[in-house]
């Protein structure tokens, strides 16, 4: 395969479908953020966008085969924090690396972690939740979507404030994982708000705090984990597309183009913000702000996940 399409071709890009890998199973935070912006795209391209859910190792396996695949724009990834930054800490024999194997394409957005639980479980407020998980720490567990995944980092980020190592329950995906969790059978869980939110209004499960500066509209009654006594604990994950290295130039700023628009559209944006969503503004969609971001998270993720390993 020659690095580079033809400059004729990718100025008819695309002329088929286009395959999206998403590293996690359907129904999750990843899946839903993908099909809601490619949905819009696929308008745009004017071809069809298809998600294929490739689950296993925290997004690892997806993002193997994703960067693998061929550079001519017909099969990209949404990415995350977890595949392409906190993965490279985790996993020492990683077979991608996300900076040097992925051209980025757009950041999708923000995701705002919150740490959620059974709707039986038994602390009633975060003040409680600490003081009973640092009591029962080798009887609870926290479901996650595998190592290196958004929802394992962010529950390793709470268990190093709180010191405790409680037991791990891996999915492939926090999709599947809320399911366990609202049939009771998991105790809690660090997740992206998009997952939490229709569950949450639901009453199907608890939600004891948003770990962010300021309360999301999307669940205006979930206290921050600062008002609620755990300021330490501050985390908001990302989204985005990537392509594999090599793609060309001229299909990468057709792709950011359409996924910049599709992020415009106001049944996407209302979509998106309903979820609790953080969209990203433009100077944040271009491919050099999520080459940044991505260094940035790298760099920012090693010393916390080193030491666990
Ligand atoms: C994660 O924890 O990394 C995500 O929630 C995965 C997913 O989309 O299921």
């Amino acid at each position: 395969l020659s690095a580079f399409v033809a400059p004729a071709e990718a100025q008819t890009y695309p002329t088929r479908s286009i395959t999206m890998i998403v590293p996690f199973a359907a129904g999750g935070p990843t899946d839903v953020i993908s099909r809601i912006v490619t949905g819009h795209m696929a308008q745009t391209l004017g071809q069809s966008i298809i998600i294929e859910n490739v689950v296993g190792a925290g997004g690892t396996t997806a993002t193997t085969r994703a960067a693998r695949a061929a550079n001519d724009g017909y099969t990209l990834i949404t990415g995350h924090m977890g595949t392409h930054a906190a993965s490279v800490p985790l996993y020492p024999k990683l077979a991608y690396h996300p900076e040097r194997d992925f051209e980025p394409i757009a950041l999708l957005a923000g995701t705002p972690i919150l740490i959620l639980a059974r709707k039986d479980f038994p602390p009633k407020d975060l003040k409680e939740f600490v003081a009973y998980v640092k009591a029962n720490a080798e009887k609870v567990n926290a479901a996650h979507a595998g190592v290196g995944s958004v929802s394992h980092v962010s529950c390793e980020l709470l268990h190093s404030i709180l010191d405790i190592k409680p037991v791990g329950v891996p999915f492939n995906g926090t999709g599947p994982a809320m399911n366990a969790l609202v049939a009771g059978q998991v105790d809690y869980m660090c997740d992206q708000i998009v997952n939490a939110v229709p569950q949450v209004n639901a009453g199907t499960i608890k939600a004891y705090a948003i770990a962010t500066p300021e309360r999301n509209p999307s669940l205006p009654n979930v206290p921050t984990t600062a008002e609620a006594g755990l300021p330490k604990f501050q985390a908001q994950a990302w989204n985005a597309m990537f392509a594999p290295k090599g793609t060309s130039p001229a299909i990468l700023a057709s792709l950011n183009a359409a996924a910049s628009k599709a992020l415009d559209d106001e049944t996407v944006k209302k979509r998106l913000l309903e979820l609790g969503s953080v969209i990203p503004g433009p100077a944040e969609r271009t491919p050099e702000a999520l080459a940044t971001l991505v260094k940035n998270e790298i760099a920012k993720w090693t010393p916390v996940l080193k030491p666990a390993t």
